[in-house]
Formats: structure tokens, C-alpha cells, sequence
């Protein structure tokens, strides 16, 4: 029987973990328990500034290094980036791109080139994209964020690709208000649709992960892995809290194992 990969925890800190000792410090906080996980994984995204420091602790296959960006040309006269090469020299394995929060700051073109960089460095993109409310359009930005994203990327390595549904609606808001199982099921469904339109194969599709983000903690994570399929979860605010990321993982490892267990025993 094929090994399903691991289930991801992506550990986006933002803008939160402000020197170099809180994020070693936050890291190794983890990294233990993570090293013990069989069935999660976790994917540490520091401010850039630390990817490097973070990614010398990170020695086990469970616990990998992103980065919050990237800038697509290796090097060159680009005052206050960082590029893809830096990154992945860091030792950045992955790259969020296309955040809701970085979406003012570049073009739908400059978001498929750092995809396109990423993809050529060997590295993972996780590709964030969402509707601002769910209005009568929202089906059509979905399908129009991944037309603007794939229509401009070679469409090579799909099992590299990582898509995370984030609604902007419910990432960081003060009113904590998580989109539902249903609500991201609703979404897969369009973005699955619109993925194999653009990639042309079921196959292809199959092999790209998809992640659900915005407002998720210890207490709600439970409904999506219950009740929606999803390949993990994309973590902001309490992902920089031990306590409640142990419990999130906890929760993960012990629905995977309840599910195994339930498969053979069936
Ligand atoms: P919150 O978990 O704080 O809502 O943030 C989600 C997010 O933007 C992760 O990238």
C-alpha cells in the first residue's frame, strides 16, 4: 500500500518572533515533541532574518524550513529583497507566496514568478490564495488567482505544488471566525475544478497538496480533520505558541492513527 505523506502543520510566524534567540528558542520549544510525530510534519516559516538559524536546528525529517517570500531573480541590484537562491542557500525548503497580506505589495504576474523560481530551485511553493467575503463572485477570484498563478507556470512537478485556501475573510480577524469544513470543501471543489482544467490530467492534480488556513487553533482544528480532506493546515497567530501547536499536532497524529486503525480493521 502507497505511504500517504504526512500530514503538515505550516508554522507561518509572520512578523511575530522579533530575534534571533526567540525563534531558536521557539524552535528547539517544538522541534522534541515534532522529531516523535509519525503522521505530522511540520514546516517552520520564520521572518527571514532567522530562516538560516532556524534551519541549522532543524535535523529531522519532521520538522523542515520555509520561507514568508521570495524574490525570483537569484541576485542583483534589488535593494531590501531576498531571493529564492538565498532562501534555499538558508536552507528554506518551501515558500509561502501570494499571502493575502503581501498581495498590495506585487503583481498576479509577480506572484507566478516567484512560483516559477521556486518550482526551478526545487523547492516547494505554498500558494495562498482566498475570496475577500463569500459574495456572489467568490468562486470566480478562486478560479481567476489560479489562472493568473498557473497560466504563467510551467506545469512540471505537481507533487511539489502546495495550495492553501485562506479566506481573507478569516485570517488574524479579532472576531476569530475560521471558515468551516464545509466552507473549505466548498472551495476545494472549485479549486480542484479549476486546477484540472488548467493542468489537463486528474493525476496531476492528485498529487498537489492542499492546506486550509485562517484563524485555526486547538479547538476548531478538529471539525476540518474530521469532516474535510485536507492535506494540512496553515497556521498564523497561535503558531508561535507551544502550548497550543502541541496540542494541534497531538489532535492530527491521533485522528491519523484513529483512521489507520480504522482502514486495517475494517
Ligand atoms: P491566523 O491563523 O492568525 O488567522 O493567520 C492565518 C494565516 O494567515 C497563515 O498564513
Amino acid at each position: 500500500m502507497m505511504q500517504k505523506p504526512k500530514k503538515m502543520i505550516v508554522a507561518n510566524w509572520k512578523m511575530n518572533v522579533t530575534s534571533e534567540k526567540d525563534a531558536v528558542g521557539l524552535f528547539n520549544s517544538i522541534k522534541n515533541v515534532v522529531s516523535k510525530l509519525d503522521y505530522t510534519q511540520m514546516i517552520c516559516c520564520p521572518p527571514h532574518m532567522y530562516v538560516n538559524q532556524v534551519a541549522k536546528q532543524a535535523n529531522h525529517k519532521n520538522y523542515r524550513v520555509g520561507g514568508q517570500d521570495a524574490y525570483p531573480e537569484e541576485s542583483g541590484s534589488r535593494t531590501g529583497e531576498t531571493s529564492v537562491l538565498m532562501m534555499k542557500n538558508a536552507g528554506a525548503e518551501y515558500v509561502i507566496l501570494g499571502h493575502s497580506e503581501r498581495r498590495h505589495l506585487e503583481t498576479k504576474s509577480d506572484v507566478a514568478r516567484k512560483v516559477t523560481a521556486v518550482l526551478e530551485h526545487d523547492m516547494s511553493p505554498i500558494i495562498c490564495i482566498g475570496e475577500e467575503t463569500r459574495d456572489k463572485n467568490w468562486k470566480k477570484t478562486l478560479q481567476q488567482q489560479l489562472k493568473d498563478v498557473f497560466n504563467r507556470v510551467p506545469k512540471k512537478n505537481p507533487e511539489n505544488i502546495i495550495i492553501a485556501y485562506e479566506p481573507i475573510w478569516a485570517i488574524s480577524s479579532d472576531k476569530k471566525n475560521p471558515a468551516t469544513s464545509t466552507e473549505y470543501m466548498e472551495a476545494l471543489e472549485v479549486i480542484k475544478k479549476e486546477l484540472q482544467k488548467i493542468f489537463k490530467t486528474a493525476t496531476a492534480v492528485s498529487k498537489i497538496r492542499f492546506l486550509y488556513g485562517g484563524s485555526l487553533d486547538d479547538k476548531n482544528i478538529e471539525d476540518f480533520l474530521k469532516n474535510a480532506d485536507v492535506d494540512g493546515f496553515l497556521v498564523g497567530r497561535v503558531s508561535h505558541d507551544p502550548r497550543i501547536l502541541m496540542t494541534m499536532f497531538r489532535l492530527v497524529e491521533d485522528h491519523v492513527h484513529k483512521e489507520l486503525v480504522e482502514a486495517i480493521t475494517k
